[in-house]
């Protein structure tokens, strides 16, 4: 029996929807919802093969519902073209991102995180390998209204630099992806901007223009505009990179709890104690996944627990026992940035 294909007859677009209708003419051996891969192993840590509880021991599709799986890059590889020598960004990325998760990033600079971050936004476009959003393969001719679609309803950005429109108040800039959307009246779209900027804390300064806003309240209103249509996945590359540890713990609280109401989220971050909210921690150097660490809900809780009262003891001036296995800050230095490696070598 042939695949099913949409409207538009691009197998690219095909949803967990046709691919179910698909299971149930299908014996388990002949439909494989998404393609192995392999089993990775590296050190002590605990690796989990990305196709884990997809596939049986037998290597067959144990038919797992695939609404469980967010994003799933396979074999990922980005190489951007600088006149005619090639830059590899990414060299053979794999790995999955469950509904639900908070997946943390971290890796040397030049690593290739933001590109990362980049292909499972659909901002950009893999030289080679598969990636899948929401069950639907993204390939190279995937229409960009798809994309576009996609983008305005399901995923959305926090970048480090805010982004926020200058010449438009928070409000203005939380309403903007609702109007660019369309499905609210503007009434609702001026309540829920409202609720959403009061969700994020800034409920008074609803009126206030970017340059009127402090670093972290602009940050919280990036949030605020990225939740606007809802958005199951939000991206975030280096939220935390312009704050200080007040705001850093006020933003990192905001996405916890946006977490446990059941976004996905997935953060890049240079800076290490963060990986404490994730349950997941992905590293990336030289343009390859070097580690996957899975972090255990009890030691989530305890290792947030301690990360929180080690910031507030930092406020109030309390001295903390700091034991070994505490999260520490990294910090990069100059020489971390190959662009400036000349002056400071
Ligand atoms: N548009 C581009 N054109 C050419 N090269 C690029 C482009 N974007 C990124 N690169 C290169 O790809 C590599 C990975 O870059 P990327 O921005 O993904 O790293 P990163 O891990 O996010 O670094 P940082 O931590 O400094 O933000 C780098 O060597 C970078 O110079
Ligand atoms: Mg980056």
């Amino acid at each position: 029996m042939e695949a099913p294909k949409n409207s538009s007859g691009d197998e690219s677009e095909n949803s967990y929807a046709d691919i179910s209708r698909s299971i149930e003419c299908k014996s388990p051996a002949q439909v494989v919802p998404f393609p192995p891969m392999s089993i990775a192993s590296h050190g002590s840590t605990i690796i989990r093969s990305p196709s884990q509880g997809l596939f049986n021991e037998s290597g067959r599709s144990s038919i797992e519902p695939p609404s469980e799986v967010a994003i799933k890059l396979e074999n990922v590889h980005k190489t951007y073209l600088i006149g005619t020598e090639g830059v590899a960004a990414l060299r053979g990325v794999s790995f999955i991102v469950k509904k639900g998760e908070f997946v943390c990033i971290l890796g040397t600079s030049g690593g290739g995180k933001t590109t990362l971050l980049n292909i499972m936004g659909t901002i950009d476009k893999p030289t080679k390998g598969h990636v899948w959003i929401f069950g639907s393969r993204i390939k190279a001719n995937t229409r960009d209204s798809f994309l576009a679609d996609l983008r305005t309803k399901r995923l959305a950005f926090v970048f480090q630099t805010f982004n926020l429109i200058a010449s438009m108040t928070a409000i203005e800039n939380v309403e903007l992806p609702m109007l660019l959307y369309g499905k609210l009246s503007p009434s609702e779209i001026k309540t829920r901007a409202r609720e959403l900027l009061a969700k994020v804390g800034l409920e008074e300064r609803t009126d206030h223009f970017p340059n009127q806003l402090s670093g972290g309240e602009q940050q919280r209103v990036t949030i605020a505009r990225a939740l606007a249509n809802d958005p199951e996945i939000l991206l975030l590359d280096e939220p935390t990179g312009d704050l200080d540890t007040k705001n850093t713990d006020i933003v990192m609280k905001i996405l916890l709890d946006l977490n446990r109401e059941g976004k996905t989220l997935i953060m890049v971050t240079h800076d290490v104690s963060l990986k404490s909210y994730a349950h997941k921690v992905v590293r990336v150097m030289d343009g390859k996944l070097i580690r996957q660490e899975e972090i255990t809900e009890e030691e989530r809780s305890s290792m947030i627990e301690r990360h929180s009262e080690g910031k507030a003891a930092l406020r109030t001036g309390t001295n903390v026992q700091l034991t070994s296995d505490m999260p520490r800050t990294t910090y990069r230095k100059p020489a971390d940035y190959p662009a400036l490696q000349p002056r400071v070598s």
